[in-house]
């Protein structure tokens, strides 16, 4: 069956999610059940982790009940040049919920930080992994809810949604919130038009993608310039002082106060 020919012939759904009070990482459990077959939609939530993984082999703090420590498996049909719209994907889906379940207004930077003031206050970590049946992903989604989700020398860069709105989020009540809006994402994305109609929904809610002042750190270079959109795989198009449009791929961008 072509997935991308007719709407009402896309059938994913989410139904199970496993909770464990402690795991080394909500990823590291997915991928090995991704490895023994588990399939498509399995999720995996933990009031604690104990080994933690973020972004470029950082550790992701994640103190009992003080924040969501969640992860899904997807087993994506598509391209897989079209996988980095995966995450952006995941980062709407954060957002979404994040407003419905706790009101709270905040910012995606490039490519799926979510910000409030400002700070970080969620990271997503999408991990690709061999598996007998085909290449899977993993996406790891972790939210600091409670105040005592940061470490206190990280409070210059990163928040809580306790520390932003003044009361705290009950972490059940956003995951149930979460689920159904990232399924929900997750078929947009696999529509005709599904990329182009992510791109817009990513932007709709992101103050980075277009008309930004941004210092852009690649592995061997820092450049500034001002954001343009982003193109149909999910890279953040950058115009320098040139004139020159570059396509930003993997880096860290960070904000830059004009003047
Ligand atoms: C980042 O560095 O920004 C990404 C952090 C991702 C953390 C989450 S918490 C749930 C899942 N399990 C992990 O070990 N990491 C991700």
């Amino acid at each position: 069956m072509n997935r991308h020919t007719k709407s009402h012939e896309i059938r994913i759904v989410f139904p199970q999610v496993l909770h464990f009070e402690s795991l080394p990482s909500t990823n590291q459990e997915l991928a090995q059940r991704a490895v023994a077959g588990a399939a498509e939609g399995l999720c995996v939530v933990a009031a604690e982790q104990t080994a933690g993984r973020g972004r470029l082999r950082r550790n992701w703090v994640s103190p009992k009940n003080a924040g969501l420590y969640f992860s899904i498996l997807l087993r994506p049909q598509f391209a897989q040049d079209s996988w980095p719209l995966l995450t952006l994907m995941a980062a709407v889906a954060v957002y979404d919920a994040l407003l419905e379940t706790c009101g709270l207004q905040t910012d995606i930077k490039w490519p799926n930080d979510i910000l409030a003031n400002e700070k970080k206050l969620c990271g997503i970590l999408a991990e690709t992994i061999e598996t007998p049946t085909g290449r899977a992903v993993v996406i790891g989604i972790g939210v600091n809810l409670a105040k005592n989700s940061i470490l206190a020398d990280l409070t210059p860069s990163a928040t809580s949604v306790e520390a932003a709105l003044g009361r705290a989020c009950e972490v059940n009540q956003l995951l149930e919130v979460l689920v159904p809006v990232l399924s929900s994402q997750y078929e947009t994305l696999q529509r005709t038009g599904g990329p182009e109609s992510i791109i817009r929904e990513w932007c709709a809610r992101s103050s980075y993608g277009d008309g930004k002042l941004v210092q852009v750190a690649e592995t061997n270079e820092l450049f500034t310039g001002t954001t343009r959109g982003l193109e149909r795989d999910g890279a953040l198009r950058v115009e320098t002082s040139t004139g020159e449009i570059r396509f930003v791929r993997a880096g860290d961008v960070t904000s830059v106060r004009p003047g």
